[in-house]
């Protein structure tokens, strides 16, 4: 029997387990997936006990995503490029190999929700965090080319486009009066998280008509910035679709098999309405 795991701290409310039991059950695969509760310094031990116990492999969540990295024998070109790592994957050779699956999840919710025809339009990306980073990254391996980072510390959203090698960082100020500049806005930051003590990041007054925006947060499924979004007409996309794929990217990793994200996020949809 094949298991995996999830490690991290807090872990109790990572809904990962329910997510990947369930496709493991659907599709028939006799493995089991687990969460533990690692605190940072059981880091090394706990990568350590998961080899010898025989894990084939394993996701990654805070405060561990960059930790990690010094642990592990390998890593995939974009993990490597965001310097954080979701998902290891323990290899026929015994080698870890550690990846990143949470940008690409981000862009694969984003095209199966409006298509793949929009990589032409100018992005913004609110937040300059871990998360903005690697949805950063991860467009512009799938052929976006005019990215737009703005944060409330300008200097962070620099850095990242230093890193990209092309775009921009602006103010959260700059962004909101050349808001009709962007066809995709992204919204990376905690704001509208059901314990946030933020709920907009910036105002969508001048949203451009025909704009799509996006949100990484699913819970709530609809923040504040998209029901914004939503009554000035926008197409909205929520932050579950990006759960659900950074998932169904590892799943498809450790097993070399795709597995149902359209059924997993109607379920959990009527989970968390
Ligand atoms: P994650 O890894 O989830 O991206 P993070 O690295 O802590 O989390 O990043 C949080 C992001 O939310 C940052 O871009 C942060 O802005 P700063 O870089 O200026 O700190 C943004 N953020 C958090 N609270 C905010 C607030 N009250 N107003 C505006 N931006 C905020």
């Amino acid at each position: 029997k094949k298991w995996f795991a999830v490690i991290g701290d807090p872990i109790a409310h990572s809904k990962s387990p329910n997510m990947h039991n369930a496709w493991f059950n659907e599709m028939d695969i006799d493995a089991a997936y687990i969460p533990i509760h690692i605190k940072s310094e059981q880091l090394e031990k706990a990568v350590f006990s998961l080899k010898t116990l025989g894990a084939s492999g394993w996701n990654v969540t805070i405060p561990h995503k960059q930790t990690i990295i010094p642990f592990l024998d390998e890593l995939d070109e974009l993990a490597e490029k965001m310097g954080a790592v979701n998902t290891v994957v323990r290899q026929q050779d015994g080698k870890l190999k550690g990846y990143n699956t949470d940008g690409s999840g981000f862009v694969h919710s984003l095209e199966e929700a409006v298509g793949k025809e929009h990589k032409q339009r100018a992005v913004l990306i609110i937040g300059a965090g871990g998360a903005a980073r690697g949805i950063a990254f991860a467009l512009q391996q799938y052929g976006y080319t005019n990215i737009t980072i703005a944060n409330r510390t300008i200097s962070k959203g620099i850095e990242i486009v230093n890193e990209l090698g092309e775009g921009q960082a602006i103010s959260l100020k700059d962004a909101e009066q050349q808001l009709d500049h962007f066809g995709i806005i992204i919204q990376s930051t905690s704001a509208g998280l059901a314990n946030s003590e933020f709920s907009l990041p910036l105002s969508l007054e001048k949203l451009q008509e025909g704009a799509i925006v996006a949100d990484i947060v699913y819970n709530p499924l609809m923040t504040t910035f998209l029901l914004e979004a939503q009554k000035k007409n926008a197409k909205i996309v929520n932050g579950l679709g990006m759960f659900v794929h950074q998932g169904a990217i590892a799943f498809n990793y450790w097993l070399g098999q795709y597995p149902n994200t359209n059924l997993m996020i109607k379920r959990l949809t009527e989970e968390l309405q």
